[in-house]
């Protein structure tokens, strides 16, 4: 195989040096599956160690993005064959693996989902592991009971990729949605996903009581911090809050009485370490009853490789809305 193209972060003196790169095979970490990328797409955390604004990478230089979409080129897993379509997220990729910025990309057998009837390549790319950590919560929060009965799930970080699956794959399933952003003039893409309606968070109204007037049936937060530690005070009796990111701040100051008076349960959300069956069975339901339904309005951007060191500095900003799909094929 000839050389191929591939977008690699190098750590020098603690800094982040990011580039388009011609690497060979044998060049990237090791795997027992080929593919030949299709799709990938940017998430909050590529732009974390494209700019060195998080440590992500724990060894370097690495090839970054979290996701990929693709077919099988060669596969000494007999579980795989070469034109099978499969889709991978999370599993190390772009921290101990090199990811899916790249036109090929090796893999261990484990790590790969075949692509579920229903979805086509690049569609699993709008999902990613924005689409698929969603719907992670949403199969958590039920498997703890959670229902639409409960009242309104309220979504923040609402403009977001995690943030625009939710609220897409929650109104599909019969939630009613609320949608809590920072941005002004997000309104009618945030509604048009299917939100019920549209708050734009004011952080010093939110109270500081233990306990607030209980408002949310459940709660996808992506924020962490002063907001997340609202939710607590402000889901109703039995009802979850999916805890997916820290985009605003990692701390989160609450008391227990939410848990203990309301029996609140806060599940913590990580679509890394995903048990296999569990994986397969979330990207099952992704092509079935969780296909998100606007896809298209959530893909705001579509990029090449050599495109992508201008995309990452909105996500750091907050400034960005919807998902940016990243074409490799
Ligand atoms: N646990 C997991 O497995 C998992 C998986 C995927 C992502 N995540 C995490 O989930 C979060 C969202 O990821 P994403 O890919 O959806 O990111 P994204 O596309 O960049 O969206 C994040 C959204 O959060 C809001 N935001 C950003 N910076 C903020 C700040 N400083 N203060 C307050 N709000 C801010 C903005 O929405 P508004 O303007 O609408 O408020 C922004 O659009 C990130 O922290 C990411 O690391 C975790």
């Amino acid at each position: 195989m000839q050389d191929f193209r591939a977008f690699r972060v190098h750590l020098v003196d603690g800094r982040s040096e990011a580039r388009l790169e011609r690497l060979r095979l044998d060049e990237l970490s090791p795997g027992d599956v080929v593919i030949r990328a299709a799709w990938s797409s940017i998430n909050y955390k590529d732009a974390l160690a494209a700019t060195g604004a998080g440590k992500i990478l724990r060894r370097s230089p690495l090839v970054i993005g979290v996701d990929v979409a693709g077919t099988v080129e060669a596969s000494e897993d007999p579980r795989f064959v070469p034109g099978d379509a499969v889709v991978v997220v999370g599993c190390g990729l772009s921290e101990t693996h090199d990811g899916g910025f790249s036109e090929f990309v090796r893999l261990p057998g484990d790590f790969l989902n075949p692509l579920p009837a229903g979805l086509g390549l690049r569609e699993a790319m709008a999902i990613g592991t924005a689409g698929f950590t969603a719907a992670y919560a949403l199969h958590r929060m039920e498997q703890n009971e959670q229902s639409p009965a409960l009242g309104p799930i309220a979504v923040t970080g609402a403009s977001g990729g995690v943030g625009s699956l939710a609220i897409d794959i929650f109104s599909r399933r019969g939630y009613e949605v609320h949608a809590l952003t920072h941005k002004t003039g997000a309104d009618d893409y945030l509604r048009g996903l299917g939100a019920h309606e549209v708050r734009h968070l004011e952080v010093d109204k939110l109270g500081t009581r233990p306990l607030e007037r209980a408002i949310w049936g459940g709660a996808v937060d992506n924020l962490g911090g002063s907001v997340l530690a609202w939710l607590t005070r402000s889901v109703v009796p039995l009802g979850n809050i999916a805890s997916i990111g820290l985009a605003a701040d990692p701390g989160l100051e609450t008391t227990v009485m939410p848990f203990i008076l309301r029996g609140v349960s806060l599940l913590g959300i990580n679509s890394r370490d995903v048990p296999r069956d569990t994986r397969l069975a979330v990207w099952q339901r992704l092509g079935g009853d969780l296909r998100p339904a606007r896809l298209e309005r959530i893909v705001t951007r579509e990029v090449a490789l050599d495109e992508l060191p201008g995309c990452f500095d909105a996500y750091i900003a907050g400034t960005m809305t919807g998902r940016t799909l990243v074409r490799l094929g």
